[in-house]
């Protein structure tokens, strides 16, 4: 490679093959639905672009962010396939969103009778997914005298075209859980109402990740699949019980840049937390909480050098944490922080487990200065340095 993307010692890597597998495993397990890949948060830190690229290459039909930048941004990027922002746009913007052909989330009235102000001249209809409130609590009607009204609006409009209609679980990842069954049986009323006052989106849509895995049942036709695309269980209940394996494709690795031999009573980092009681080896990983590798992962995490395991000592600092090593290792040796290395393996969820949090926060956290490599069949396919632009 005649241009070096990065010149760090740490980076990660995601193996967008992993991304196709649990692709093609969805379209398996739920041949009659749409698959919508949820890139949000930069891919949920893997990288929108990129995963919104596999995504589509391995039968993904849409593709759902958060936020209207995000959905431009792919635009510029040149992604094609039609996008959903999940979240609130201010009206204002709509006919932007119309122009780029992205498709918006409505759950206010007064949100529609805005933009409707806005629009002055538009060649493209305003695409909308009205969003339901069915037990989420976040966003979306509730009221059904409300959506109905919404319906009218939508109906006599020639601004708007009622493209899909959907909600949101808030405990798909239980299994035992009655709001799960109240909710799909919510949705589905509403569905039927809206038939009733002439409104027929043809998108229905509730499943995340969690709800598409144990099939939820209904008259839907898409899933909106984030966590498990990236190959992570939406929960540990349901991690138990996976109806076909999820291929895990983020890693996170780096190198040795320092290795020094403690003596008894000399104290390692920030607040002197840890104290050699013996005569040890330690090495100095260039990898801290600017990074994302948080101060909440040591004591606890560990990291995989030459196939063994060696845990964090010390208070990880924004740049670098300590590693015990069991004796004096190389400096340039590749610690592997999340991933394989021969038969170990660190899996994203024993880091949430040592943080006290769920697996979407860990790669959502690892920060633009760690350079992405993207591989395919084994080999490097692209870098992405974001701090350098390239
Ligand atoms: C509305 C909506 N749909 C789908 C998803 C994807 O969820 P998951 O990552 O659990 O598949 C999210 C993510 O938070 C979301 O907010």
């Amino acid at each position: 490679m005649d241009k070096h993307h990065y010149y760090r010692d740490t980076w990660a890597e995601i193996d967008l093959d992993k991304i196709s597998q649990n692709i093609k495993s969805f379209k398996r397990h739920l041949p009659e639905q749409k698959i919508m890949a949820v890139v949000k948060a930069n891919g949920y830190g893997h990288g929108a672009l990129q995963v919104a690229e596999e995504a589509v290459r391995s039968g993904a039909e849409w593709l759902a962010v958060a936020m209207l930048d995000e959905a431009l941004a792919l635009r510029k990027q040149g992604i094609t396939a039609p996008i959903l922002v999940m979240n609130r746009v201010r009206p204002e913007y709509a006919n932007l969103a119309a122009e780029n052909e992205i498709s918006l989330t409505v759950f206010q009235k007064e949100w529609l009778i805005e933009a409707q102000s806005h629009v002055k001249e538009t060649k493209h209809q305003i695409k909308l997914h009205l969003k339901i409130d069915t037990g989420m609590g976040r966003v979306g009607f509730k009221e059904e005298s409300e959506l109905q009204d919404v319906a009218h609006f939508i109906k006599q409009s020639s601004v708007f075209e009622a493209e899909g209609v959907f909600t949101h679980f808030a405990t798909a990842d239980e299994w035992e859980s009655e709001l799960f069954e109240k909710q799909r049986k919510r949705f589905i009323k509403y569905i039927d109402s809206l038939r009733t006052w002439g409104l027929n989106p043809t998108l229905i849509h509730s499943a995340n990740s969690a709800a598409a895995l144990r099939k939820v049942k209904g008259p839907f036709n898409l899933v909106r699949l984030g966590i498990s695309m990236y190959g992570l269980a939406p929960s540990n209940e349901l991690k138990q019980d996976l109806p076909f394996p999820l291929e895990e494709a983020f890693s996170l690795h780096s190198r040795l840049i320092h290795v020094k031999k403690l003596m008894p009573g000399d104290t390692v980092s920030y607040g002197a937390t840890y104290t050699a009681t013996e005569e040890e080896w330690v090495g100095t990983l260039p990898i801290g909480y600017a990074d994302g590798w948080q101060r909440r992962f040591s004591p606890g995490a560990s990291v995989l050098i030459k196939g063994e395991r060696m845990p964090i000592i010390g208070r990880i600092c924004m740049d670098q944490c300590m590693v015990r090593l069991p004796k004096r290792l190389d400096v340039g040796e590749v610690a592997t922080l999340i991933g394989s290395q021969e038969a170990e393996r660190i899996e994203m969820d024993e880091i949430a487990r040592v943080a006290e949090t769920i697996n979407y926060e860990i790669p959502c956290l690892i920060s633009a200065r760690v350079p992405r490599v993207y591989t395919k069949k084994g080999r490097i396919l692209e870098n992405m340095n974001v701090i350098l632009n390239f």
